[in-house]
């Protein structure tokens, strides 16, 4: 997409600070480049590919905005205090928190061993947890937090057991964290995706044959894209969407009907 193009399109997040852990690739970054050409500015945790990352600060900068990348292991408990100093020393605030970063090992559930387990729920779930917790002390009202779930949160995929529950837990967390929040007029809420074809779907074990079946399925006979997704999410950072907490809105172009 041309940075350019985009210019002319409403600026009504100018000066708003967001923080997307994962957002330098997939739907991450494709909410990191919707923010940005609304005038955020993006704060970008990663944890690999530097290069991802100093493609995606480069790319955001285009749209006028301050953008900063941040490197640490989101499932990391002691990472989260680092990353939210950061984003303090630099901006002072935070209005935006997408919990957006997921790793798992595939197993099915008699298989998921204790290093399976605790790396979903740490870098899945408790991230959304600890990172709110850090976020909200410099979230100022109308501050919103998104996080990303999955169709397996709440539906049999073969081989998502850890993660699936990982995603669970992140939907249960929104209502809690929704609830507690709302007094200080901050937003919680989930979008549950259904199958983008990213990095991370390319990891499934059963890749080609799972796309075959998601096309097949889904009413609209195609794989969604992490525009799709993130169209979704930044709706859900703006004004716009002020009276909807502790919602899990499903983004899956139909899949889940059937
Ligand atoms: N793709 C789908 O079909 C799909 C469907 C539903 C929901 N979702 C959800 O959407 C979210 C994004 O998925 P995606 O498909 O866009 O993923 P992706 O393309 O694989 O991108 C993942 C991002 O997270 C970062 N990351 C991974 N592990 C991290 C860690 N431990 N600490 C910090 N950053 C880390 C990656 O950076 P590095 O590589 O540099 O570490 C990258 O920027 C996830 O929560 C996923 O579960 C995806």
């Amino acid at each position: 997409m041309n940075p350019v193009s985009t210019q002319s399109q409403t600026r009504d997040l100018e000066g708003k600070v967001a923080v997307i852990t994962g957002g330098t690739k997939g739907i991450g970054r494709a909410s990191a480049r919707k923010l940005a050409a609304r005038g955020a500015n993006v704060v970008v945790n990663y944890f690999r590919s530097r290069s991802a990352a100093d493609e995606t600060v480069a790319e955001l900068r285009q749209y006028g905005v301050e953008a900063l990348a941040v490197r640490g292991n989101i499932g990391n408990k002691d990472f989260h205090e680092k990353l939210f100093d950061q984003v303090a020393q630099a901006f002072g605030h935070v209005d935006i928190l997408i919990s957006n970063a997921a790793l798992g090992l595939f197993a099915n559930i008699m298989d998921v061993d204790q290093r399976a387990w605790d790396l979903s729920l740490h870098t899945n779930a408790e991230a959304l947890l600890f990172c709110a917790q850090k976020a909200v002390p410099i979230m100022p009202p109308g501050g919103k937090i998104v996080a990303l779930s999955s169709l397996g949160a709440n539906r049999y995929i073969p081989g998502y057991a850890a993660i699936g529950i990982s995603k669970a837990a992140i939907e249960t967390l929104t209502r809690y964290l929704a609830f507690e929040l709302a007094p200080k007029s901050i937003n919680v809420n989930t979008v549950s995706g259904g199958f983008v074809d990213t990095d991370a779907l390319k990891s499934f074990p059963n890749y080609e044959d799972m796309l075959r079946e998601v096309v097949k399925r889904t009413p609209f006979g195609r794989v969604g894209n992490s525009d799709e997704i993130a169209d979704v999410v930044v709706f859900l950072c703006t004004d716009a969407a002020r009276w909807i907490t502790g919602q899990i809105v499903v983004v899956d172009g139909g899949y889940s009907l059937t």
